[in-house]
């Protein structure tokens, strides 16, 4: 009864907390001979890290991280593979300042899980929200590079496409332009407006929600799984896990109950490949919970940070009314870091469902099937 754990054929469990000493996760059923290196998992997690701009919380992390089993030398080639046992991924915690906390210590934070884990537990790990902390997601993050190692030929990208009530302008969308700034925006017109207008938010001592697009290509036709273990209700499910996390949608999502049959269903036809090919993308790749061969898009929608510095009404551990104002160091806007972490967590469903497709399907049918008679 702990759900501390992820996933079915590849399956990952975090462990830690904000200021405990290290954060974590133990990889499990990932498939032997597969090149991994801490660079390549650094990579992800470098992405993540807090403390890169002024836009994000200014806690110092390095997340360095150490594999510390589950990876040998391959003698025949030379190179760090997995080798099949669980790979147990650490991360130390070197930026912790609990005293930030300290005034703060019987008090709930509004939007935060501070009062939920004390109904449920009784036990207040006031010290930078504890487990329910976003520290917690570097450890995703971390097996998310992993999982993209799993699915031949798999990208998986994400992007900042709405920062408060200010969308993205989707004639600029360029994912070249994601990494070049610290919104991970695609539109770099609207990222310029983004620092300005996130400057003012933080400068009022408050915060904003964000909307995140997800896109995974590469994802095989075939995989995903019926009725219980629908693809889409999976990667609901995961991109739901994420704190902060109110709204997911898939493909055209919300939209579609705007459009008619015509508009929505996406046609198709036969391309040069003699592969099916979609007239267009409103299903967002998934058809049945099962992959359709074309791009997995999702989208979800981040609440503002309830960490802010304006005072706000709220409870005591002792029953009693009070004002909290929180310091300490907080993201004015945590959809900004929310990206790599959605790619981590669409990377480790696709990965998951491709092992379960090859352990029940195996190679699988090749498409087109011959005439009956032919
Ligand atoms: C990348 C990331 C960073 C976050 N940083 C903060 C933060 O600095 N302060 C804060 O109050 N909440 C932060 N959160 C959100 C809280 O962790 C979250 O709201 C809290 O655990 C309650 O859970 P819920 O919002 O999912 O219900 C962050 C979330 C993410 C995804």
């Amino acid at each position: 009864m702990s759900f501390n754990t992820f996933g079915q054929m590849f399956r990952f469990t975090t462990f830690g907390e904000s200021h405990g000493p290290a954060i974590g996760c133990v990889v499990d059923g990932c498939p032997p001979r597969i090149p991994l290196t801490a660079a390549d998992i650094q990579h992800h997690l470098d992405k993540r890290r807090p403390g890169q701009s002024r836009f994000t919380t200014q806690r110092q992390e390095p997340d360095a991280v150490k594999i510390m089993s589950g990876v040998f030398r391959d003698e025949a080639t030379g190179q760090d593979v997995t080798t099949g046992t669980p790979i147990l991924l650490l991360i130390e915690n070197v930026d912790q300042r609990s005293k930030d906390y300290s005034d703060i210590k019987d008090k709930y934070r509004p939007g935060h899980a501070g009062y939920v884990y004390d109904a449920k537990y009784g036990v207040h790990d006031y010290r930078g929200g504890g487990r329910a902390s976003a520290r917690e997601t570097a450890s995703r993050v971390a097996a998310g590079a992993v999982a993209r190692r799993i699915v031949p030929g798999l990208s998986v990208r994400a992007a900042l496409v709405q920062m408060g009530p200010h969308k993205i302008d989707r004639s600029r969308f360029d994912w070249n332009e994601v990494d070049n700034n610290p919104f991970f925006c695609p539109d770099p017109v609207q990222a310029e407006f983004y620092a300005t207008y996130l400057d003012s938010v933080r400068k009022e001592g408050s915060s904003v929600g964000a909307v995140i697009e997800v896109v995974a290509e590469g994802v095989p036709a075939g995989i995903g799984a019926p009725v219980y273990g629908k693809l889409d209700a999976d990667l609901a499910a995961a991109l739901m896990s994420i704190n902060a996390v109110k709204a997911v949608e898939i493909g055209d999502g919300f939209a579609t109950a705007a459009m008619r049959g015509e508009e929505n269903a996406d046609e198709m036809r036969i391309g040069n490949d003699n592969k099916p090919v979609f007239l267009s993308n409103h299903a967002g790749g998934i058809l049945g919970g099962i992959a359709t061969g074309q791009p997995v898009v999702a989208r979800f929608a981040v609440k503002p940070t309830s960490s802010i510095l304006t005072p706000r009404q709220t409870v005591d551990r002792y029953g009693r009314d009070t004002e909290i104002l929180t310091k300490g160091r907080h993201d004015p806007c945590v959809g900004i870091r929310a990206v790599p972490v959605a790619e981590a967590m669409v990377a480790c469903v696709i990965a998951d469902h491709y092992l379960r497709h090859r352990g029940q399907v195996g190679e699988g049918r090749a498409w087109p099937f011959p005439m009956p008679g032919a």
